[in-house]
């Protein structure tokens, strides 16, 4: 065990925890609400966002909690004015170019907290029609007068998930999903670099043409709604997403013998998600095609 400070108060705990899981297990309520964007607690830390950032005595810069591990006698701060300056600024940025509007619960509560206020950038650049080939190096510069975004039509290309870009923050965490975190298929990576740089598959195939197996692993992780199944990307669009309603059912799948946890969401009698719980000795919070997509042989949904 090591023993740190935080705020003031000594915590006790694991030596290989990270400043976060000390924050998560022995902190207050306040301290165990650190914001994080690109950290699960069923993945490896992907230190991209730098949303969850404390200070930590005699280091240079400020460090992301959910990757730095504790060290006996290390002095944290989560509360000061650079942390919360950080965290604001982090926040910000991500939502003057990107739509957050479909981001957790967590992340709007956040929003509100560190008092974010993107249309101080100024209003946004009109969308995009190019992202997806521009080439590293030729970046437009930008007018000045408006907020680049990352904006882009929904890309629609198969019968089982949608993938909305203007909604991603590049978390990097469909890509772990998808590699070496759960899946091991790795048919989505990052393709371009800076502002221009976007989740693609190999040389932007569509889903059908790439190496995805469908198993929504990156659906799973997504925290801003980027990735989304049909299923409820049609209910929204129709007007017809109730999450307010939303009931959740715990069961067992029984497409075959491994025994996978399933959460089956529910809205107005019918599933519309599945997902598993990431604590799960099983799926660890992963599933395959079957699990997350078989869910239509239970109920009767009306034909497109
Ligand atoms: S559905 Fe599965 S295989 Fe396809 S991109 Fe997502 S994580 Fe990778
Ligand atoms: S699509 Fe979602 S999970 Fe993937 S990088 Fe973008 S925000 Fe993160
Ligand atoms: S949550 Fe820690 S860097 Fe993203």
């Amino acid at each position: 065990m090591v023993t740190l400070t935080v705020d003031g108060d000594e915590l006790r705990v694991p030596e290989d925890a990270t400043i976060l899981d000390a924050l998560h297990a022995e902190g207050t309520p306040a301290q165990a609400d650190t914001p994080t964007l690109c950290w699960a607690p069923n993945m490896d830390p992907i230190n991209a966002c730098r949303v969850c950032v404390v200070e930590v005595e005699n280091s240079r810069v400020l460090v992301p909690s959910c990757a730095r591990k504790v060290e006996d006698g290390m002095v944290v701060r989560t509360d000061s004015e650079k942390v919360r300056h950080s965290r604001r600024m982090v926040l910000e940025l991500l939502a003057s170019s990107a739509d957050m509007s479909q981001a957790s619960a967590d992340v709007a509560r956040w929003t509100a907290e560190y008092g974010v206020d993107a249309a101080r950038y100024g209003p946004p650049a009109p969308p995009s029609t190019d992202r997806d080939t521009r080439h590293a190096g030729h970046h437009h510069a930008p007018d000045g007068a408006t907020a680049e975004t990352v904006a882009q039509p929904v890309k629609i290309d198969n019968d089982l998930y949608v993938r909305d870009y203007s909604r991603c923050i590049m978390c990097y965490k469909c890509v772990n999903a998808c590699g070496t975190d759960a899946q091991f298929t790795f048919a989505i990576s990052a393709a371009g670099r800076g502002f221009d740089a976007r989740i693609a598959t190999e040389f932007n195939a569509e889903l059908p043409d790439s190496a995805c197996v469908y198993c929504g692993n990156c659906i799973g992780v997504c925290p801003t709604g980027a990735l989304k199944s049909v299923r409820e990307h049609e209910l929204r669009s129709d007007g017809d997403w109730h999450p307010d309603e939303e009931t959740v059912t715990t069961t067992i799948c029984s497409f075959c013998g491994v025994g996978c946890n399933l959460e089956l969401h529910v809205q107005q009698g019918s599933i519309v998600n599945v997902t598993s719980p990431a604590d799960h000795s099983v799926t660890h919070g992963h599933l395959c095609i079957k699990g997350r997509f078989g869910f239509q042989h239970v109920q009767n949904l009306p034909q497109a």
